[in-house]
């Protein structure tokens, strides 16, 4: 098992910076990178999986920089990419092999791999198909098996859940687990449900920062205290969603309730909730902005 330490990792493009004082150490497990569009996320994981040079800071694996490792450190690798590029034509068989050979695996290996891979994320009916008939959810899945075929202890995902269905996000969220058990699992989304039953971690950014590290426990026990439930009429929603963080709103008869981020009582008729780890997202990403 390995040990990746980031150190005061920043990045700047041009004059702006998108990665700022990064510093956190990953060990085995499921990390769930979460974070609003232009956070950081695509931007940390490249560089954590060295494609991308950090403008400062540093980022070691076991105590060595990786850029000192090299090819060594890419072996231990796996990732799919927010952007995954691949050949329409190609069947998923060619495909896995096309990848397979510009990892430069040994064939026989490479040959049973693929099989095992296939029969992993559900598409072994679909492997004589070509990739242009297959669905997003589809796409993705062949995007973790091709990120999955040097066996890697590192695995980075960026977005590997995006545009798939509830059924394919229940078949990915059993996959995830099953692979983090004994390496590193780096996922990003900014979709909390995807992580909140996988991930032994959450990292959350905001603006480049990492502004949460630590378990979904932890996690909700920031947010303890600070969500309410309450009805009102309808006419005195708005008023209240200028002043609140509103995390959900359902109509209630003919009323609403709704569920409230807030240090203080929203409403006079406001009762606590229990804080979900949605909640716990919203009132860390808003808590500079004081909720
Ligand atoms: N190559 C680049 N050149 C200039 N700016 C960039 C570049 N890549 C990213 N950025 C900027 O850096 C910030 C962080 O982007 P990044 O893609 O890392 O965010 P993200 O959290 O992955 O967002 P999303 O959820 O939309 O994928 C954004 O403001 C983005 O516009
Ligand atoms: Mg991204």
């Amino acid at each position: 098992m390995h040990r990746v330490e980031l150190a005061d990792l920043n990045k700047t493009f041009k004059n702006k910076a998108a990665v700022k004082d990064v510093t956190v150490c990953l060990e085995h497990g499921v990390y769930g990178l979460l974070g609003e569009n232009g956070a950081g996320k695509t931007t940390l994981m490249r560089m954590f999986c060295g494609i991308l040079e950090p403008t400062s800071g540093s980022i070691l694996c076991d105590g060595m920089p990786i850029r000192q490792m090299g090819g060594d450190y890419h072996m231990l690798l796996g990732y799919l990419p927010q952007e995954f590029g691949y050949y329409k034509d190609f069947t998923a068989l060619r495909f896995l092999n096309y990848m397979a050979a510009l990892k430069a695996l040994p064939e026989e290996y490479a040959r049973n791999r693929i099989e095992e891979l296939l029969e992993l994320v559900g598409l072994q009916a679909d492997r004589k198909n070509k990739l242009k008939t297959f669905s997003g959810g589809m796409i993705r899945r062949i995007g973790i098996a091709q990120a999955l075929l040097n066996d890697p202890e590192i695995l980075v995902l960026d977005e590997p859940t995006s545009g798939l269905d509830p059924g394919e996000r229940v078949r990915f969220r059993n996959i995830i687990s099953s692979l983090g058990k004994n390496r590193i699992v780096l996922l990003s989304t900014h979709i909390v449900s995807d992580v909140e039953y996988i991930a032994d971690n959450i990292l959350l950014m905001k603006d480049g920062r990492l502004i949460y590290a630590g378990d979904a426990s932890r996690m909700l026990a920031e947010a303890e205290g600070c969500v309410w439930k309450c009805l009102v009429p309808e006419p005195e929603v708005p008023a209240l969603e200028q002043q609140y963080m509103i995390s959900n709103l359902r109509p209630h008869a003919s009323q609403v309730e709704l569920r409230v981020i807030s240090r203080i009582k929203p409403a006079p008729n406001a009762e606590p909730a229990e804080a979900a780890l949605e909640d716990a997202y919203l009132y860390l990403l808003n808590k500079m902005a004081e909720v």
